[in-house]
């Protein structure tokens, strides 16, 4: 039987893909996410602006399938850190994940679950970033327009949050003279 939801329509201006579930995530969302919790609530003191918006479509179901979504991440900075995705690694740990950059203009950060290391690497139009298993992986929007962007992985793969709630990504990703540099969180917060 082929799956009803085969194919779909992007539309990168509006940032939507037609059929696809939408969930919205909050500047109140990404409560312990941003190394500066001072200017992290003194943000969400004014308002609760929408930080990014993912569509997702899960065409099928069973471990030999895949799931794909489109992310539209806003432009913009909470003190010096760049606007980011929560980032989790997958509950099923070996699952991978292509990231298909479609607009804007920003990085990925990805962290080795076992050593800890970390690799920064470019988010945009025409350049994909493959996402190993094991691998925390969060997305950054560094440019001045929405960063939009596909992922597609295992239907199984699940998404993890609580493991990186309690320690976050050992990097943060600051503007410093306009430029985008790669700290240890331990040095900004
Ligand atoms: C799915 C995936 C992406 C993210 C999206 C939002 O495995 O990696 O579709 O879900 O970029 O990020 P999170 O899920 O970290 O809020
Ligand atoms: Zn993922």
């Amino acid at each position: 039987m082929i799956a009803e939801a085969i194919v779909s329509r992007l539309n990168l201006d509006q940032g939507s893909l037609a059929g696809g579930a939408v969930t919205e995530r909050h500047l109140a969302d990404l409560k312990g996410c941003f190394a500066d919790e001072r200017a992290y609530r003194a943000m969400l003191a004014r308002d609760n602006p929408l930080l990014y918006r993912v569509s997702s479509l899960e065409p099928a179901h069973g471990e030999d399938q895949l799931h794909y979504g489109l992310g539209v991440l806003m432009p913009g900075k909470v003190g010096r850190e760049y606007f980011l995705t929560k980032g989790h690694l997958h509950a099923w740990r070996p699952a991978a994940e292509v990231y298909v950059g479609l607009r804007g203009d920003g990085f990925m950060l990805l962290e080795d679950e076992a050593s800890g290391e970390s690799r920064l690497l470019p988010l945009r139009a025409n350049t994909v970033v493959y996402v190993p298993g094991h691998t925390a992986h969060r997305t950054i929007n560094t440019g001045r327009e929405p960063l939009v962007y596909l992922g597609i992985y295992p239907a199984a793969a699940g998404h993890d949050y609580g493991a990186l709630a309690t320690r976050n990504f050992r990097k943060v990703l600051i503007e410093q003279d306009g430029q985008p540099v790669l700290l240890e969180r331990s040095a900004v917060s």
